[in-house]
């Protein structure tokens, strides 16, 4: 990955680079590079390659830089946010906190990564995590000691992340799916992944993870097996990760604090705006039963109502959504 971040950034500049200059300053050899090249086209960036030019990026990429989240954030959200770290490569940056939640002492920590090796999703699906296109974000949070209700949890931080994305003015509306999916023109453009280890006597301590589907175009995700799609392709354009990055940072962590303080309450209206399933026949995947039935919005509490097809209303606390057409 490192030849690969070295090339990219050679070409960043958008002009030509023969293979040549760019085997010199990689200490390869021409072969090399086109190797390279190719790797870099199948991992899903454009470029054009001309003889006796050379090759040149098509689209523009700036690497995230924890300098450049800082510059965005705001100094109150610095001084709360202890430590911001970027890896170029990491299994799953959610497994990166998880594995060392007791061990770190500045919290609120976050982390994101180019590229995932073993990005998870929910239930234990994998979450596609190309090079330097996406956001991998996962923030280290521990709540106070007196919170011990985190019903509705999933959903305030879908809010956090759908109010984000509201100020991009994206040309179609944002829709949550419960818990936690976001969805655009029913295709799926972020999702997210709360784990906590054990209980904590002095503050539970909980691991938010975000993917969001930024640059990504579909040379990079012919792996991706539902309908899904990218900020690129909705707005015709790059976004700029360190930017989206800082003010997910921020929405989040203020989201978080108002949820300790005043728990799920303030945030159901906002809910009951973005929700995808609102009337519709759903079905719903919990600890291996089916229920099917009407979705009716959600309770006080952020749990899922159903009218089931006996005329039975329950409320359902986890379970993985789909809708039957
Ligand atoms: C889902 O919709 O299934 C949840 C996807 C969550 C993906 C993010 S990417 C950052 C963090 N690290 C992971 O391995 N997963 C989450």
């Amino acid at each position: 990955m490192d030849k690969l971040k070295t090339l990219l950034t050679i070409l960043s500049d958008g002009e030509f680079h023969s293979g040549e200059a760019i085997g010199n300053e990689l200490n390869i050899t021409r072969a090399g590079v086109w190797k390279l090249v190719r790797q870099a086209k199948n991992t899903g960036f454009s470029i054009q390659g001309i003889s006796r030019q050379g090759y040149k990026l098509m689209q523009p990429i700036s690497f995230l830089s924890a300098k450049k989240i800082n510059s965005f954030l705001s100094d109150e959200c610095k001084s709360n946010l202890k430590c911001l770290e970027i890896f170029n490569e990491i299994d799953s940056t959610n497994t990166y906190l998880l594995q060392r939640i007791y061990e770190f002492s500045k919290i609120p920590r976050a982390c994101l990564s180019e590229l995932q090796t073993q990005g998870r999703g929910r239930r234990g699906r994998l979450w596609h995590s190309p090079y330097a296109q996406n956001i991998y974000l996962s923030l280290l949070w521990k709540f106070d000691p007196s919170k011990t209700d985190f019903q509705g949890l999933s959903l305030v931080i879908a809010l956090a992340v759908a109010n984000v994305l509201e100020k991009l003015n994206l040309p179609h509306e944002i829709k949550l799916k419960w818990p936690n999916d976001i969805f655009i023109a029913e295709k799926k453009l972020s999702g997210i992944l709360i784990e906590t280890r054990g209980e904590m006597h002095d503050g539970a301590q909980v691991v938010i993870g975000v993917g969001i589907n930024v640059n990504m175009t579909t040379r990079s995700a012919h792996k991706i097996n539902q309908p899904w799609i990218s900020l690129f392709q909705l707005l015709k354009k790059t976004v700029d990760r360190n930017k989206l990055a800082a003010d997910l940072i921020h929405e989040i962590m203020a989201y978080l604090k108002k949820f300790n303080t005043h728990g799920f309450t303030p945030f159901k209206k906002a809910w009951e705006k973005y929700d995808m399933t609102y009337g519709l026949a759903v079905k719903i995947e919990c600890h291996d039963n089916i229920i099917s039935g009407v979705a009716r919005g959600i309770d006080d509490a952020g749990r899922l109502q159903i009218e089931t097809n006996e005329n039975n209303k329950i409320a359902i606390n986890v379970g993985d959504v789909s809708w039957e057409d």
